[in-house]
């Protein structure tokens, strides 16, 4: 009879435990930190060219209309959002396909990448892109898209901490 009831209390438990698991799960967020990698915060630029780049300066004037026409390309034809993620911290759909991953560009991790970047070297990766997965939109995208990619990516800074405000 006691063994009746523990295993009917235990089928029971199991019965909810199970799909509130699960259920549970859909919440939690268990995609890794990826961009907390220090190497991060390393120039990407080549040493001879990194002063040059460095002190480029943007032709445009970063306004609400600058950002959000970065914010359209980058979430539009430039398919940013694949790999950096609708908030732009780094967590798209595909962003787990590569070694080194899609940067955070809300910098929610606080490593400070926001801050160990120029304009220039922002929009210097955008057009070249990196050594370690970023590509290259040189030929995809004009000067003017890029810099208002990079007004809008400097928007980005602290947004979900500010959102969550
Ligand atoms: C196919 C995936 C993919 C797409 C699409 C993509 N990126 Fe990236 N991006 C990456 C990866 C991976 C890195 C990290 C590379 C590294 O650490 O050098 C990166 C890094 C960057 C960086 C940081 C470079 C630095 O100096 O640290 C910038 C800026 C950037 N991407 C902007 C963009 C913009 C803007 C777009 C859209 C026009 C875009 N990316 C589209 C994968 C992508």
């Amino acid at each position: 009879m006691i063994t009746k009831t523990w295993t009917r209390r235990a089928f029971i438990t199991a019965l909810v435990a199970i799909p509130l698991f699960f259920l549970i799960l859909q919440y939690v967020d268990i995609t890794p930190v990826y961009s907390a990698d220090e190497q991060a915060l390393k120039p990407r630029v080549p040493a001879d060219k990194l002063a040059e780049v460095q002190s480029l300066k943007s032709p445009i004037v970063a306004s609400e209309k600058t950002i959000s026409t970065g914010k359209a390309i980058f979430h539009g034809k430039g398919v940013c959002v694949n790999c950096h993620g609708e908030a732009g911290n780094g967590k798209g759909p595909i962003a787990n396909s590569f070694d080194h991953h899609p940067r955070d560009f809300t910098d929610t991790d606080d490593i400070g990448w926001q801050k160990a970047r120029t304009d220039g070297e922002i929009f210097w990766a955008i057009s070249k892109g990196t050594e370690y997965g970023m590509i290259p939109y040189e030929d995809m995208l004009s000067e003017d898209e890029r810099w208002a990619l990079v007004a809008y990516i400097r928007s980005l800074e602290n947004s979900v901490v500010a959102n969550h405000k």
